[in-house]
């Protein structure tokens, strides 16, 4: 297996690879995304045009098979930094990590671990940021959608230091596996202070 760290428009080549992935991960819950190769490009478009984002690609033989990324947050979409801003954050001091996406077969070996490894380095090594940053989206209890085995990864992110911020709240457009057209989604948001 190859892990492949690239920044901004060194991701082209992989779009489509990329958007595959999200799309076939993302239907799981808590996602349920019905996902588009047309948004996916308008999605990492973001990341492509911004010079200091990150890509941390796992290939198999030249298959990509799981990824994670990340840029400034003053590099993302309104509805990411808005609620930031509107908080008094200096967001120029924040990196924001997009998603972690690994095909189910790769997954209980490390590479969750290492991407957000991967990713603070990164932001560290910039050397502008104090924080690192996420959403993830909130499904109610009773979604019946909800898997009775599903395992929510908030273990998995305090694990990696993050502390959740439920009062700082955002929403994101997507369209749901039941849905015929986007919907805004209920995000919240971690952090963890990298400062050494
Ligand atoms: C989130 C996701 C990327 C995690 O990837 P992963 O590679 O399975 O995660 P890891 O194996 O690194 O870590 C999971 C746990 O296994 C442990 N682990 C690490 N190495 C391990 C190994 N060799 N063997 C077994 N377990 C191991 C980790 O320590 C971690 O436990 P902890 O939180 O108690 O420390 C993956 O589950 C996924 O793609 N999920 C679907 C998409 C998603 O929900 N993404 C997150 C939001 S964008």
């Amino acid at each position: 297996m190859d892990l492949r760290l690239l920044h901004g428009p060194a991701i082209t080549p992989h779009i489509e690879d990329l958007a595959r992935l999200r799309i076939e991960v993302f239907r799981e819950f808590p996602y349920l995304y019905d996902g588009s190769l047309e948004y996916e490009a308008e999605y990492l478009q973001t990341y492509a045009r911004s010079p200091d984002s990150l890509f941390v690609l796992v290939l198999d033989h030249e298959r990509v098979v799981g990824a994670s990324t990340g840029l400034p947050l003053s590099d993302e979409i309104d509805e990411f930094k808005q609620p930031f801003i509107e908080a008094g954050v200096d967001i120029e001091r924040i990196f924001y990590f997009g998603e972690s996406v690994l095909l189910p077969e790769y997954r209980g070996h490390g590479l969750g671990v290492g991407f957000f490894a991967k990713r603070e380095g990164y932001a560290r090594r910039l050397g502008r940021f104090d924080f690192c940053v996420f959403s993830s989206v909130e499904r109610p209890l009773d979604h019946p959608r909800r898997p009775p085995d599903y395992q929510p990864l908030d273990e998995f992110w305090h694990h990696r230091g993050y502390q959740h911020l439920p009062q700082l709240r955002t929403e994101l457009d997507w369209q749901d596996l039941d849905e015929s057209s986007q919907s805004p989604k209920p995000m919240s948001f971690w952090i963890k202070d990298i400062r050494p």
